[in-house]
């Protein structure tokens, strides 16, 4: 019985003490303790983790401090747990409640692992989150409502997941969100227009879903600079809404299925937008002619439409314009709409800052005005013309790719491409080039993809070294892709000289009339997939 007493009365007074020497600390203790025991039910439903990441260093026990956890941050003043980031760690498995106890968490991070759902409601506890990111994970059915919930949460990231059905409104209850970023996932139908609601937000990505429609309402987004609603199935007009953001520098709507003209005046209040992407769109009617209302513009992108007319000359008043993609449409070659007809406009060449410009499949004549060539920035020029300078490769020191399309139409001899020592790519197939084909081709020595064939140019047969031009393009370094087929070339392979490229993987000179035997030496071609010498 005595025994016993004073076995009671040791736990009070170490219970005493405890409570009057470490009074506060206490307290912190216990909370402590809640951070510590979500960790460990966060680690306990973990069922896959292949780097042994938590299993290693996750320690169950009581003296292990959560705060030197990988993946764990906390915070000076209060050492609880603030970012907890768990990112590329192959992780899978349910996400438990508990982690709802970590109420002091501002940064959640669980990108890139096998988390799926469902997503526990507790999480809508976490009041001081500022960032989510899920992105990349197994994450299925509606969005949760309670997203909404987060009254400072900034960033908001689902991209990845197989999130379905409608955008619930309530998740646009989040006053201070500033990105939100729902791509590639199955969302569908109307966008609600409550998202009107984040006036703070600065970056909307819904890429790769099923969208249909924008709500009038994003146009009042004051604050808007990146939208990206591209390869989705928005209809109609649904883009003009967008056009009345002022603070817009991104407009990115590429993929959908929009349709009729652009206003011509489309650019009245995009007076900051850097980079309109409209491409692969059925939208036809003319290029606006006062795009150059968007002065900040660096990127056009109308490509794979049926737009008609010509390129405005206005694009030429865009000091900071670097890429101009017009090329194509949606048709096949053989039936293709003429999206753009007439000349290239002269001023394109005054555009200091231009790097690509894209018009491959037009309907355009005329010559390519000289200035393009004399731009320093230029690296690629695609086109459909009928004729081309014959120095090219004098004043373009940056040019890298050159793509003339199968149209047939270019014909006389190849340009002197000599000086475009970064000439990367050639691309002039099924033109109507004549004469012989150039040995200066071979003091290009940075060419990956030759293709000439289907034009009309034979091998000099009286020039000194016969068959050289072969013999030093099968040299050429970095040269992966040779076709000369369908050209009169009559020639002989040469016995090769020197080391063979390693790097050639397609040869084709079928059709060419190619005399005599294959040397046996061809076989040093050591990466070579394709040899087509058809007769
Ligand atoms: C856990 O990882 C952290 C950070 O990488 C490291 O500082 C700590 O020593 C590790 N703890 C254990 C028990 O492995
Ligand atoms: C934490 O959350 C879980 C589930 O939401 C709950 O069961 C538990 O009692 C909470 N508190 C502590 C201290 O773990
Ligand atoms: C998590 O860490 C990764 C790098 O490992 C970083 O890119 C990411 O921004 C972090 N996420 C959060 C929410 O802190
Ligand atoms: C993250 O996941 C995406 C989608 O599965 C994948 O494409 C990407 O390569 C991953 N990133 C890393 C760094 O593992
Ligand atoms: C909306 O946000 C406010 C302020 O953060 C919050 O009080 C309210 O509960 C939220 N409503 C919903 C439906 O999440
Ligand atoms: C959007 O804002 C309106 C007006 O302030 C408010 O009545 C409505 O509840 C808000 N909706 C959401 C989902 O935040
Ligand atoms: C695109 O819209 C047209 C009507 O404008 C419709 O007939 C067609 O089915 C739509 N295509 C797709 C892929 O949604
Ligand atoms: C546009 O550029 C042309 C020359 O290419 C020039 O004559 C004209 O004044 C410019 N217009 C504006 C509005 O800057
Ligand atoms: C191209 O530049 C060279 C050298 O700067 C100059 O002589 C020539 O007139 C320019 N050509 C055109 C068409 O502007
Ligand atoms: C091609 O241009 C280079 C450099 O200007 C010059 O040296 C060469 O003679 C020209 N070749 C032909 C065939 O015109
Ligand atoms: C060939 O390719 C390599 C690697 O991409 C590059 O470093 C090199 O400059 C290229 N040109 C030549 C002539 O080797
Ligand atoms: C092909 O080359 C041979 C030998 O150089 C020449 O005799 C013959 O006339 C050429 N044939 C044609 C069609 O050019």
């Amino acid at each position: 019985m005595l025994s016993m007493i004073h076995c009671l009365c040791y736990i009070y007074m170490m219970t005493m003490a405890n409570y009057l020497t470490a009074g506060a600390l206490a307290i912190t203790d216990t909370n402590f303790s809640i951070d510590q025991s979500a960790l460990l039910a966060l680690k306990a439903h973990i069922t896959s983790d292949p780097l042994n990441i938590l299993t290693a260093n996750w320690s169950s026990a009581s003296n292990s401090d959560i705060c030197n956890w990988v993946g764990v941050t906390c915070g000076g003043r209060h050492h609880r747990v603030t970012t907890l980031n768990l990112s590329y760690m192959g992780l899978a498995r349910v996400i438990p409640p508990h982690l709802g106890n970590l109420s002091f968490l501002v940064e959640l991070g669980l990108e890139n692992n096998s988390f799926h759902g469902p997503l526990p409601q507790e999480l809508s506890r976490l009041r001081r989150l500022k960032e989510i990111n899920f992105q990349n994970n197994n994450f299925m059915g509606t969005i949760p409502s309670w997203f909404g919930s987060f009254p400072k949460l900034q960033t908001f990231k689902l991209l990845g997941n197989g999130f379905s059905d409608f955008i619930p409104a309530a998740i646009f209850n989040l006053s201070a969100l500033e990105i939100i970023d729902l791509s590639s996932n199955q969302l569908s139908g109307s966008i609600p227009r409550e998202i009107g609601n984040l006036t703070m937000v600065k970056g909307i990505h819904l890429d790769d879903n099923k969208f249909e429609e924008l709500p009038n309402e994003i146009g009042s987004l004051g604050q808007l600079e990146e939208l990206f609603v591209q390869n989705n199935a928005l209809k109609g007009s649904a883009f003009v809404p967008a056009l009345k953001i002022s603070s817009l520098t991104t407009l990115a709507l590429f993929g959908n299925n929009m349709s009729g003209s652009l206003p011509d005046n489309i650019c009245e209040h995009l007076l900051s937008v850097r980079l309109i992407n409209l491409g692969q769109n059925p939208f036809d009617g003319l290029v606006p002619s006062k795009l150059r209302q968007c002065k900040e513009l660096r990127v056009v992108s109308f490509e794979y439409n049926n737009f008609r007319g010509s390129i405005p000359k206005g694009l030429g008043n865009l000091t900071y314009l670097s890429k101009i993609y017009l090329y194509h449409n949606n048709l096949e070659v053989t039936k293709r709409a003429e999206i753009v007809t007439g000349t290239i406009p002269d001023e394109i060449g005054d555009l200091p800052q231009l790097e690509i410009l894209g018009l491959m499949i037009n309907n355009l004549n005329g010559v390519i005005p000289p200035k393009l060539f004399n731009l320093s920035m230029i690296r690629l020029i695609g086109l459909s013309l009928k004729s081309l300078p014959a120095n090219i490769g004098l004043n373009a020191p940056n040019l890298e790719s050159l793509l003339v399309d199968g149209t047939n139409l270019v014909a006389g001899p190849l340009p002197n491409l000599s000086n475009a020592s970064k000439l990367r790519q050639l691309d002039m197939g099924s033109n109507s080039f004549t004469g012989f084909l150039p040995s200066t081709l071979c003091s290009l020595k940075n060419l990956e993809r030759l293709y000439l064939y289907s034009n009309s140019l034979t091998i000099d047969p009286s020039a000194p070294q016969v068959a050289s031009t072969l013999s030093c393009l099968f040299n050429l370094r970095n040269l992966t892709g040779l076709s000369l087929g369908g050209n009169p070339l009559n020639t002989t392979i040469p016995v090769f000289r020197g080391n063979l490229s390693t790097s050639l993987l397609d040869v084709d000179l079928s059709f060419s009339n190619i005399r005599g035997n294959i040397p046996v030496d061809i076989a040093n071609l050591s990466s070579l997939i394709t040899l087509s010498i058809l007769k």
